[in-house]
């Protein structure tokens, strides 16, 4: 497993509280499929297929901005509880998606990964697909993207906790650290900015370790119509704040 220390962050202070430039890791949470096709009088499943050019307009926005991590909420644990003909739908949308362009994920160097994928009802062939994609990227050096894909963070910690105990630590050797050093892909750093689209502000169960001081925006616009603009307006908000990490304001009285 590797490490390098980067989820350290959570409690470390980067102190001043200098105005933040290019946040090192993004996270968006992909929302609003079903309201966008609603609107248009559209099957839910119009929307999911829609979200497809907006992915990939995010992660090329991404990558040209010099945003180095960036994860993609894709499928939660939770969404399993939704019919079984848009689940079985979402399935076969993201199998068609991963095949089509893993070429150009691979010709930009992005490194994918894709955060859960655990549950058996996932099908098999997606899971080989993941795999593929995964082993096919790894040299890259480019952004890293992580595709959240029956992800839920409170699984993943409980995950945490099994590992360690299996490994035998005692409760001295559990720290924020070591702690850290257990979730899956440990060398991911905290999400400096998570941006959920459709004007809903919620978690929803989404990297709940990794986000724990992360800035937030709630952009009304859905998923679908996202496009590079939106994010990059969302890069000048996160730049716009103040990241105290539990520190004072960087400006005297707290001035803007
Ligand atoms: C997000 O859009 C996509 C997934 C959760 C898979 P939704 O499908 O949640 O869209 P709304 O929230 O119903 O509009
Ligand atoms: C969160 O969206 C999950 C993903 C975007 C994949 P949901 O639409 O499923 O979340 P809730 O149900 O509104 O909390
Ligand atoms: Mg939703």
């Amino acid at each position: 497993m590797t490490h390098d220390g980067a989820t350290a962050g959570v409690g470390a202070a980067p102190g001043g509280g200098a105005a933040p430039g290019v946040p090192r890791h993004v996270a968006c949470v992909m929302d609003g499929n079903g309201r966008w096709a609603a609107r248009r009088s559209l099957p839910r499943t119009a929307g999911h297929r829609a979200a497809e050019t907006t992915v990939i307009d995010v992660i090329e926005a991404a990558r040209s901005c010099g945003v180095r991590w960036l994860s993609l909420y894709a499928f939660s644990t939770e969404n399993w509880n939704r019919p079984h003909a848009e689940v079985e739908f979402l399935m076969r949308l993201v199998r068609g998606v991963v095949r089509k362009h893993a070429p150009l994920l691979l010709a930009r160097g992005v490194r994918c990964r894709f955060l859960g994928v655990t549950d058996e009802r996932v099908p098999k062939e997606l899971a080989q697909d993941f795999r593929d994609l995964t082993t096919l990227t790894e040299a890259n050096r480019g952004m890293t993207l992580t595709v959240a894909f029956d992800h839920g963070g409170r699984r993943d910690i409980v995950e945490a906790a099994r590992s360690l105990i299996r490994g035998g630590a005692n409760a001295d050797e559990v720290t924020e650290r070591t702690f850290a050093a257990h979730l899956p892909y440990p060398d991911t750093p905290d999400v400096d900015l998570v941006i959920r689209t459709s004007g809903e502000q919620r978690i929803s169960n989404f990297m709940l370790w990794q986000v724990a001081y992360a800035e937030w925006v709630f952009p009304q616009v859905l998923w679908p119509d996202f496009r590079a603009a939106h994010f990059l307006e969302c890069l000048h908000t996160y730049q716009r704040r103040d990241r105290r990490f539990g520190g004072v304001p960087s400006q005297p009285n707290g001035a803007p």
